[in-house]
């Protein structure tokens, strides 16, 4: 029997009782690996365009490169809650467009959710989406789109002006219908501090232990993605170390001739043979 779909009305009614767990998968193999060890929320995040596809950071990444990677998560993830991200530029110009495009998670690759990154500003792009009838994650705090106008990857809300400005966000995030608020890089203290203020669900990165979920890249926290080097990351196994050992020991294993083996290769009829070879 497949497992009960985690929902939004369930995540919602364990602020301040339960805390849940959130990871990124972009493809068919981690998705199983993290649905099957029971995370709660899965996103397609936008950090695919360094993890995935080798650039510089995320605001290269287009709609179409989401969808064809959020469709194959769709496809396997039976448990998890599914958050399709909103790249760069596919909802900043135009209301109509972004519905379009968050429309696009939705029917083509089988999310169950968007998240968009934004200030205040942004609040009625997310209002116009949830008034669409697509639920939406209000992303505050560090949003790497738009790092180069926040002084770089890097903390923020470190001063009175920039954390009441971070606050705000928050709550015109909330206001606008979020159904979650993800705080990435902002002190713990603010973490809590949002945490407390808000009526939905918090999930941090970089945001302190109170906020109501977590999140990591499971690339960085499986050590498959080292160069991120993000200091609110955690790895939590060396499995590139693992994996490249065992790449060496294929190529070391021809070369000497224990591969392929008898276990891996396919007798043939000895008459047949005979028969061939005179
Ligand atoms: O794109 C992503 O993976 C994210 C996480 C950093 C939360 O937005």
């Amino acid at each position: 029997m497949a497992p009960a779909k985690v929902t939004i009305p369930e995540l919602q009614a364990r602020k301040g009782k339960q805390k849940f767990t959130m990871l990124t998968a972009y493809d068919v193999p981690i998705a199983r690996l993290v649905d099957d060890a029971g995370i709660d929320v899965i996103l397609v995040g936008d950090s695919l365009g360094a993890v995935m596809l080798g650039y510089p950071g995320t605001a290269p990444v287009t709609m179409d490169e989401m969808i064809h990677h959020a469709k194959a998560v769709g496809r396997t993830a039976k448990r998890a809650l599914l958050v399709g991200d909103m790249p760069f530029m596919s909802y900043q110009a135009d209301t109509a467009e972004a519905i379009r495009n968050a429309g696009r998670h939705i029917k083509e690759a089988g999310m169950d959710c968007v998240k968009l990154e934004g200030t205040a500003k942004q609040a009625p792009i997310a209002r116009a989406i949830v008034d669409a009838g697509i639920a939406v994650i209000g992303h505050i705090g560090l949003t790497l789109q738009t790092a180069a106008s926040l002084g770089g990857v890097t903390v923020q809300g470190g001063t009175a002006e920039t954390a009441r400005r971070i606050l705000d966000d928050a709550l015109a995030m909330e206001a606008a219908g979020c159904w979650a608020v993800l705080m990435e890089a902002v002190p713990a203290d603010l973490g809590a501090l949002i945490t407390h203020r808000l009526k939905v669900p918090t999930i941090g990165i970089g945001a302190g232990p109170a906020c109501d979920g977590q999140v990591l890249l499971t690339h960085e926290m499986l050590g498959l993605f080292p160069g991120l080097g993000l200091p609110w990351g955690k790895c939590y196994v060396d499995a590139g170390a693992v994996m490249s050992q065992a790449i060496r020991q294929y190529a070391d294993d021809i070369h000497s001739g224990v591969f392929p083996g008898p276990e891996n290769s396919f007798p043939m009829d000895e008459q047949l043979l005979r028969e061939l070879d005179g």
